[in-house]
């Protein structure tokens, strides 16, 4: 398949990069991935906001306002205009030589390409989890190729056969390895709040959306591990992940967690998919 780097198509397995990239020596990049359902993009601004909000935290210049045309191009040479499929777009800060200082001198790596994304919302399927210590840096809120701490969480999960990661400072949770999570207490719907903590998620904002619609009530506040015996529903969100319930929650090795509902998940991921569509 091909990938789009630094302005050109490229067979993926010709495209390279300099072994000096900063995105490979120190994680000095910032990503995002957008969904395209049957083709079509979604919520393609709010993406590209949020990137140009990670590259400017970082100080990276760059329009990815700019590449809207080649996402859709990536689409369509990919194939998948009919598809349900996702872009990637990575921007680094680009090559010198090592060094944690920045050179004035320095164009950036961007790198680009579509693949297949399936609708877990269709599916009727839910996850079990298991919760550990948020181990992530304080600026959780800049979507940042850095993820080792998120794959070391997602790893330790997939090791003890869990389809995902939890993750809990000072005793609240703030998201999962990969994905924004929700809380259902008392018919309530709970979310971390937006901040350096988590990242705002795309997928999550849309889920806050419907619920207004709805008329179901959102409260922007950390749950606590010690309230799950009050929490009837949770699930998590994301660009890949969309809507999937949570069954249970493995923590230290005991189960703190087991669905009492799914009412209110079933909602969303109903209203949801027919907003892809
Ligand atoms: N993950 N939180 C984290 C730590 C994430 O990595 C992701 C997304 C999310 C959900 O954000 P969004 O709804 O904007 O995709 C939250 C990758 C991109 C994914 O699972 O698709």
């Amino acid at each position: 398949s091909e990938v789009y780097l630094n302005g050109k198509w490229l067979k993926h397995d010709e495209a390279f990069v300099s072994v000096f990239d900063r995105a490979f020596m120190f994680g000095d990049g910032i990503y995002e991935v957008t969904p395209f359902y049957s083709g079509k993009p979604f919520l393609l601004k709010e993406h590209l906001k949020r990137l140009k909000y990670c590259l400017d935290e970082i100080q990276i210049k760059f329009d990815p306002f700019a590449l809207q045309e080649t996402m859709l191009e990536a689409i369509s040479r990919a194939g998948l205009n009919e598809a349900d499929a996702a872009v990637y777009i990575q921007v680094s800060r680009g090559a010198a030589t090592r060094s944690h200082f920045v050179p004035e001198k320095i164009e950036t790596t961007v790198l680009l390409y579509a693949f297949p994304v399936t609708l877990k919302g269709f599916e009727k399927k839910s996850w079990e989890v298991m919760a550990t210590e948020d181990k992530r840096w304080h600026r959780c809120d800049i979507k940042s190729t850095a993820l080792l701490a998120n794959v070391m969480a997602n790893e330790e999960a997939i090791a003890a056969g869990f389809a995902e990661n939890l993750l809990v400072r000072k005793g609240y949770f703030t998201e999962g390895s990969h994905s924004s999570l929700f809380f259902v207490k008392y018919g309530v719907v709970h979310t971390h709040p937006e901040g350096q903590k988590i990242l705002s998620g795309i997928t999550r904002a849309e889920v806050i959306n419907i619920c207004t619609d709805l008329n179901i009530k959102v409260v922007e506040k950390a749950v606590h591990i010690d309230e799950l015996v009050e929490v009837e529903e949770i699930f998590v969100t994301g660009t890949t992940t969309q809507i999937i319930p949570i069954s249970s929650i493995t923590h230290k090795n005991k189960k703190v967690y087991t669905a009492r509902k799914d009412s209110v998940t079933k909602k969303l991921q109903e209203i949801f998919i027919k907003r892809t569509r």
